[in-house]
């Protein structure tokens, strides 16, 4: 049976961005996934708690995708993670339904990958700077998959994009077996 696959893009506005839109129209048509805008899902910031966990449970492999903002990911995502990942079902007691399920995040940077480094623009990779979303995952008992990264993407170019897009669109559909290789 095919893995099915969720993909939650949180950017605050999807129509003007270049680089994560170019990243989901990679995943365009593609079976057994569903790509879906955030923002543009709850624009009151309204979360459907229960949706959410719905969906959680439905498929296999969730993948979180969003722009860099300040090391970090947009507001409405953090907002997410604090609804949907409550406490008797993400975690604590009798909270086991996300065992089992693994995890991607996907970010675009405005920054190149050499700043990226110790003594480089931002000091520090983006695995350390995303330690509080991978903590938070495996605390609910998922599985951390390794990262994906657009680096450079406002001044990229398009080509560079698309390619990063092909890229993208491969990394989240294989295995975690090959991904940790
Ligand atoms: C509020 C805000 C904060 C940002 N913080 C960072 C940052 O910490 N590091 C970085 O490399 N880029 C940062 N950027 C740049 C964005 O990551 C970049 O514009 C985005 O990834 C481009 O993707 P898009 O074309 O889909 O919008 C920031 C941009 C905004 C608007």
């Amino acid at each position: 049976m095919k893995m099915k696959i969720m993909v939650i893009i949180a950017h605050p506005d999807l129509k003007q961005s270049r680089a994560n839109q170019a990243l989901a129209q990679a995943l365009n048509g593609q079976t057994d996934t569903l790509v879906r805008d955030l923002y543009q899902e709850y624009p009151n910031w309204t979360i459907d708690v229960q949706k959410e966990q719905q969906l959680l449970l439905e498929y296999d492999r969730i993948v979180f995708q969003f722009p860099f903002y300040w090391y970090s990911c947009p507001p409405l995502l953090k907002k997410w993670f604090d609804d949907v990942l409550t406490y008797g079902w993400a975690f604590g007691p009798g909270g086991e339904h996300l065992k089992g399920k693994e995890f991607v995040v996907a970010i675009t940077t405005g920054g190149p990958e050499n700043g990226y480094r110790s003594g480089g623009d931002n000091w520090f990779t983006i695995s350390e700077l995303i330690r509080p979303i991978q903590a938070t995952l495996v605390r609910c008992n998922g599985t951390f998959l390794p990262i994906f990264v657009t680096y450079n993407a406002s001044f990229g170019t398009d080509a560079y994009l698309s390619q990063e897009a092909r890229r993208y669109a491969e990394h989240i559909q294989t295995s975690l077996i090959t991904l940790a290789r």
